[in-house]
């Protein structure tokens, strides 16, 4: 460090004791420290995210089309974060969170079709970079209120300045009719307080199954095409 840096984080340090209590400080180096693992979570997205659109790219050269149509991502909120640590009977501490959460950072793929998820979840597991942690495949076997989507959760090194690191990611990977049914699932379950709830939970259900062979039909319109163009 230079001298004139050195200077400016002496004062800078000087400054902070001299304005704030033990307590205040305290406090302070905990939410520094929170942001610093927020900030290395951004970037293991980034790094996954890259992976992703490389990959699109790759395919829609070889195949002449792209099996991704969007990517998005999120980071957990902080009360989130927190009420999943309690739930876990874990201090909610900035220590707790990369021993015991897989999901702080998390990116959502959608695909064309159910067969895209596959390809896209084996060219992205076997990168020599890239282990696979967890595995949930809800569109072998929908969860019981219909909810259809690959699940993963990756552990991907992220390099820094001084070190690297392993980070963890969770990847959601589904078709756009499953993400279609699972957002708008979201919005009426969370708004449903009626006394019809067993009745409302079939009819999404029935909603779901209907999606996902929709899916299945699309998806062999396609092949269909296809092999009339070969
Ligand atoms: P948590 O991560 O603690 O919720 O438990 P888990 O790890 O067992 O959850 P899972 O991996 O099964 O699902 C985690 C995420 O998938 C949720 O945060 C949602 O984004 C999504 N998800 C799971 N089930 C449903 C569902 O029934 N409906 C919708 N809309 N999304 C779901
Ligand atoms: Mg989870």
């Amino acid at each position: 460090m230079d001298v004139e840096k050195s200077f400016r984080v002496e004062k800078t340090e000087l400054m902070r004791s001299f304005l704030l209590t033990d307590q205040d400080q305290d406090a302070l180096q905990r939410l520094e420290e929170f942001n610093h693992l927020m900030m290395k979570y951004h970037a293991v997205i980034r790094e996954v995210t890259t992976k992703l659109e490389i990959l699109n790219d790759e395919f829609s050269h070889s195949k002449r089309r792209n099996p991704i149509e969007t990517i998005s991502f999120r980071i957990k909120k902080p009360i989130s974060i927190a009420q999943k640590l309690r739930r876990k009977g874990v201090p909610v501490a900035v220590d707790s969170i990369m021993s015991t959460l897989n999901d702080v950072a998390g990116i959502r793929v959608i695909c064309s079709f159910v067969d895209d998820i596959y390809a896209v979840a084996e060219m992205l597991i076997q990168q020599d970079d890239v282990r696979l942690i967890e595995k949930k495949d809800y569109i072998q076997n929908p969860k019981s209120n219909g909810y259809r989507s690959l699940h993963l959760v990756l552990e991907v090194p992220v390099f820094f300045s001084t070190h690297k690191e392993p980070m963890r990611v969770e990847v959601q990977i589904r078709t756009v009719a499953m993400d279609f049914w699972a957002s708008l699932e979201h919005q009426i379950r969370y708004k449903n307080h009626t006394a019809e709830t067993r009745r409302i939970a079939g009819e999404l259900k029935e909603c779901a199954d209907v999606i996902a062979q929709t899916d299945l039909r699309m998806q062999a319109l396609r092949d269909e095409v296809i092999k009339q163009q070969e």
